[in-house]
């Protein structure tokens, strides 16, 4: 009984595989590295000190996909990979339908085939577009996404959605994702962003290690308590543990549901960078500039069903978040080039 974690080199999926191996769990881990490093998986048995098979291969790829499910006894995957930057994905419509669409069919075909049908998938807080209530709960309706990468997590679900109903035999996990920050407390691993982060917390990060001048602060005429955006900020330690739950759930009571994760706790950009000066006791320099286009005010989840259904909830608070951050950020200020 092995968990197939794709995308597991990357941010959240190393993070998981350390919760997963620490608890005893076996794993199995397949990226193509486009955007992470194999390095990050020697930081996870360094840190874990477990060791795990990886391979170096695709979801679009069924021959990569075909040999790991005949090399290993698969029962469930979490399905990480995914490209996932919101800008690029409008310059890019294809490459991302493609990768992440594409990519999932792929693997969800290779998965029946095997008769491996319980799915965990990494969705996102993006497909209920600017919400119709806050705190947004599980029934808010989907809403209007503003890029490509938003849609695609959209169509997936509904996909997910389609293909459970036709076959009762599949369990579906769908995991909205509202905002993962932070790293392992080891300061081994953590978010490497290729080039300019577009994420708020590795830009303070950058800014606070001296790799940028200063924040630009995307609007203050929101309607929010300061003007700027608030978001529901959750240690990405706290996500990788509601993987473990999902899987524990899968394997006790399958069945098919969708979950937020976040903690229920709404902050704003200039709190995070007050909480990240104060907890790190650095500067991080910012100035205003105008709102960034597709971005909403306000979102931050009501968290009750994750306990409720998976028996988890965030326990680490803004200042876990912003010292471990910080922890990674300076101690591999070139991520895993260091
Ligand atoms: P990440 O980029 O660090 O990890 C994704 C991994 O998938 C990378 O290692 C990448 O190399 C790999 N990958 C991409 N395409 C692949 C393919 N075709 N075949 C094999 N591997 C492939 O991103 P992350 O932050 O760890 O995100 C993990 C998942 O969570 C993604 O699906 C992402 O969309 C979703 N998500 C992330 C956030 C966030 O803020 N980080 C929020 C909501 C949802
Ligand atoms: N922000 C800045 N300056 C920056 C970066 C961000 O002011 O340099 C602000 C944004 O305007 C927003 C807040 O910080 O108000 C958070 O922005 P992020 O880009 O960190 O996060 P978003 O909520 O915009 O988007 C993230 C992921 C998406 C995902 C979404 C919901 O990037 O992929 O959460 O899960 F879809």
């Amino acid at each position: 009984m092995a968990i197939l974690l794709t995308g597991g080199a990357g941010y959240i999926g190393t993070h998981t595989l350390v919760e997963l191996l620490n608890g005893g769990y076996e794993a199995v881990v397949m990226d193509n590295y486009t955007n992470s490093s194999p390095k990050a998986l020697e930081r996870v048995k360094e840190i874990t000190g477990k060791d795990f098979k990886s391979y170096d291969a695709d979801i679009r790829n069924r021959e990569d996909l075909e040999k790991i499910f005949s090399e290993n006894d698969i029962t469930e995957v979490i399905n990480f990979a995914s490209l996932k930057a919101v800008g690029e994905s409008v310059e890019k419509p294809w490459e991302y339908y493609s990768n992440n669409i594409g990519g999932t069919l792929v693997l969800l075909d290779v998965m029946r085939k095997h008769g491996a049908k319980n799915f965990v998938f990494s969705s996102s807080a993006t497909v209920y577009g600017d919400p119709a209530e806050i705190p947004i709960t599980e029934n808010c309706p989907k809403g209007v996404c503003t890029n490509p990468y938003g849609w695609t997590k959209s169509m997936l679900e509904q996909i997910l959605m389609d293909i459970q109903k036709a076959d009762p035999e599949w369990n579906m996990v769908i995991l909205r994702y509202f905002n993962p920050v932070g790293a392992h407390a080891s300061g081994r691993i953590g978010e490497n962003p290729k080039g300019r982060p577009n994420n708020l917390m590795p830009f303070i990060t950058q800014v606070a290690v001296g790799k940028r001048d200063e924040l630009g602060v995307f609007g203050n005429d929101y309607d929010t308590p300061d003007g700027t955006g608030v978001r529901d900020y959750l240690h990405v330690v706290d996500l990788a543990k509601a993987h473990v739950k999902a899987i524990d759930k899968l394997r006790t009571n399958p069945g098919c549901f969708i979950c937020n994760l976040g903690t229920g706790h709404g902050y704003s950009v200039l709190d995070m960078v007050k909480a990240f000066e104060k907890v790190n006791n650095v500067k991080v320099p910012y100035s205003i500039k105008p709102r960034r286009a597709g971005d909403i005010a306000q979102c931050y989840c009501s968290p009750k069903k994750a306990e409720l259904e998976l028996g988890w909830k965030a326990e680490l608070g803004l200042e876990d978040m912003c010292r471990d951050a910080w922890n990674w950020q300076k101690n591999n200020p070139n991520g895993y080039e260091d």
